[in-house]
């Protein structure tokens, strides 16, 4: 949820920062700008409203140049998409400049403070009250340095210091022209080190190009960073080491190498994501995961499974193999709900936090409410360094590699077979569940990339259909068991891509509401691989048929019980039914990307989603 960049070096500091912009545009799209410090002095700003090329556009008709500055991508949160409420923004001197990532919760009171001093405000967002709180700070600080580092730093921690929410910043100051000074509070920021200058963005990708060495700075860090050096404190003004990590995977990672589309690209590359997801985890029957050696089995009572969109999703899947494996209650919240619930927490409480980004504010929030309440916490992401990971006891890596389209795929399937893997290392160790059965789990594991690889073999058949039915306005996903949650995901896919309006049903529910809707030309998508259920399933498509729907239903290779009741038929390999979800889910993420390229919607730039979710 926007997404932030800054060069200090000896090379032109505008492509650099449009290159890191467009590596960043996955975390907002509704404006972008920049700003840099010219040669005589000035701060030299660009901002427009819309896609980064629109800023690349104006940018080719008014060049500006700099060897020093810092940009924005926005997801808007206060004040429409403008050129005004595009970042940067500026203090009253027009002597400093800051972009942001995050929201500042107290911008009204703080807002009114500086009307009251005198200050005044071009823009209706929350991040402009950070260049007027840093002017405010610069000002009372005396001229000689205070022997903590560059003014512009101490200014920006007693300008933070007065902020409640959640932030990631750059900020520059025509006093200081060749320092960028960063900071960060649950929103990440990284440092990328190279010999030709430093870069702090939000994510590795910004920098890829240009260096592979980065520091991930950690919660409430401050980096100043000059084009030689980089000096990192804490919020009291210590400083702070921090290791520099060697990323190992390049750019292409984060390229559409020759796919039309990062979507697509990220949902032909789960088996291999899965196959890293799963390395060194699987050995002899067995799952192996020593991050969560220091967890304490035997006291657990009660799991509780906590994430937001498709990472709710994954939880309500993992639900079905937890309780089966463990034979312990477990609940699923959304992070939205289950932070403002009374709910009863204690340290019998396992609360396990998926969130592939690791920053979505919810999602911490409810992890923070389990933390508070005792219970061991531990977190699922696929971001080494995320906030998240500073609130966990342990942390699990799902090893998905980066993912660039707004909606998840391939780190959904991550999730969910991380789950997996997480609830039979506890299934072990707890000896609730039969050691044949998880044996049979552990095989399906292991064949996981295959069968992924198998079901997007199916994209032909998912792209006729969906072609076929691009033009229809609504459409219901039935599932049963493990299906239910896939059907959720299917829906959820196919209305972020597409725009078509799309529910996920329990097809037992069916009769109590959604039946209403049911009439001649209705489409259904129905989860109706092999299952304890499927002849209960059926019935239920058979009651769609009744009132003259259609059925598009993925069924398990090799199995016919299915055909004589659906219109249209995906075969997908078979797998045990925990697990089915991985794979099934792949034909309803073709099926939304076909679908929304046949209505002419860009699928990875949905309207109004960002991929990080920074704020309530
Ligand atoms: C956004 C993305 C979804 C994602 C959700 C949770 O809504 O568009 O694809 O599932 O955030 O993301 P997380 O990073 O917490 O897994």
């Amino acid at each position: 949820m926007c997404g932030i960049v800054g060069y200090t070096g000896p090379q032109p500091a505008v492509p650099l920062l449009l290159e890191g912009l467009r590596h960043l545009e996955y975390r907002g799209y509704d404006s972008a700008g920049l700003a840099v410090v010219s040669a005589n002095g000035h701060l030299e700003i660009r901002k427009a409203a819309g896609r980064l090329d629109r800023l690349t556009e104006s940018l080719k008709v008014a060049p500006i140049h700099g060897r020093v500055g810092v940009g924005h991508t926005r997801w808007a949160t206060h004040g429409r998409p403008s050129d005004e409420n595009a970042h940067p923004h500026t203090d009253c001197t027009g002597r400093v400049c800051v972009v942001h990532n995050g929201v500042v919760e107290n911008y009204r009171e703080l807002r009114d403070q500086l009307l009251a001093q005198g200050h005044h405000f071009t823009s209706e967002t929350d991040t402009e009250v950070l260049a007027h709180l840093i002017e405010v700070e610069l000002t009372e600080l005396p001229e000689a340095s205070d022997g903590e580092g560059p003014r512009l730093l101490t200014a920006c921690r007693k300008a933070l210091d007065r902020v409640e929410g959640l932030y990631a910043i750059a900020a520059v100051s025509l006093d200081d022209p060749d320092l960028i000074v960063g900071a960060r509070s649950r929103a990440p920021l990284i440092v990328g080190l190279s010999a030709e200058g430093n870069f702090l963005a939000s994510d590795v990708p910004a920098v890829l190009g240009e260096t592979r060495r980065v520091v991930r700075l950690k919660e409430q860090d401050l980096v100043a960073l000059r084009p030689d050096s980089v000096l990192i404190v804490d919020r009291y003004g210590r400083q702070r080491e921090r290791a520099v990590d060697v990323v190992t995977w390049d750019r292409t990672a984060a390229e559409k190498a020759g796919y039309p589309h990062f979507f697509l690209k990220e949902v032909y590359e789960q088996p291999e994501a899965l196959e890293r997801t799963c390395a060194g985890r699987l050995v002899d029957d067995h799952v192996v995961l020593p991050e969560l050696s220091g967890l304490d089995v035997e006291s657990i009572r009660r799991v509780v499974l906590t994430g937001c969109g498709s990472a709710y999703h994954a939880c309500l899947m993992a639900r079905y193999a937890f309780e089966a494996w463990l034979r312990l209650p477990v609940d699923v919240d959304m992070g939205s709900e289950l932070r403002y619930r009374d709910v009863a927490l204690d340290p019998s409480v396992l609360c396990i936090a998926v969130s592939q980004s690791g920053e979505t504010a919810d999602t911490l929030a409810a992890f923070e409410l389990a933390r508070a309440h005792g219970a061991q916490c531990v977190a699922l992401t696929n971001s080494v360094g995320s906030a998240i990971t500073s609130l966990a006891d342990h942390v699990v890596y799902q090893h998905s590699g980066p993912e660039v389209a707004v909606v998840s795929s391939k780190t959904f399937t991550g999730q969910l077979t991380t789950l997996l893997l997480i609830g039979l290392a506890l299934a072990e160790r707890v000896g609730r569940a039969t050691p044949v059965s998880l044996q049979k789990v552990v095989g399906a594991l292991t064949d996981l990339p295959r069968s992924v690889q198998e079901a997007l073999a199916t994209a032909q058949d998912s792209s006729r259909i969906a072609e076929r039915h691009a033009h229809v306005n609504r459409l219901l996903f039935l599932g049963r068991g493990v299906g239910y949650p896939t059907a959720l995901e299917g829906a959820l896919k196919l209305k972020e891509i597409s725009y078509i309006h799309a529910e996920g049903y329990p097809a037992g529910e069916l009769k109590h509401g959604p039946l209403a809707l049911v009439e001649p030309g209705s489409l259904v998508v129905v989860l109706a691989t092999r299952s304890a259920t499927l002849g209960k399933l059926i019935s239920n498509i058979e009651e769609v048929r009744a009132r003259g729907g259609s059925i598009i239903a993925i069924t398990s290779r090799g199995d016919d019980l299915i055909a004589p009741h659906a219109d249209e038929i995906i075969r997908v390999p078979e797998t045990v039914e925990l697990v089915s979800p991985v794979v099934n889910v792949v034909p309803m993420q073709l099926l939304a990307y076909y679908a929304a390229v046949a209505r002419g919607c860009d699928p990875d730039k949905p309207r109004n989603l960002a991929k990080s979710v920074t704020v309530e």
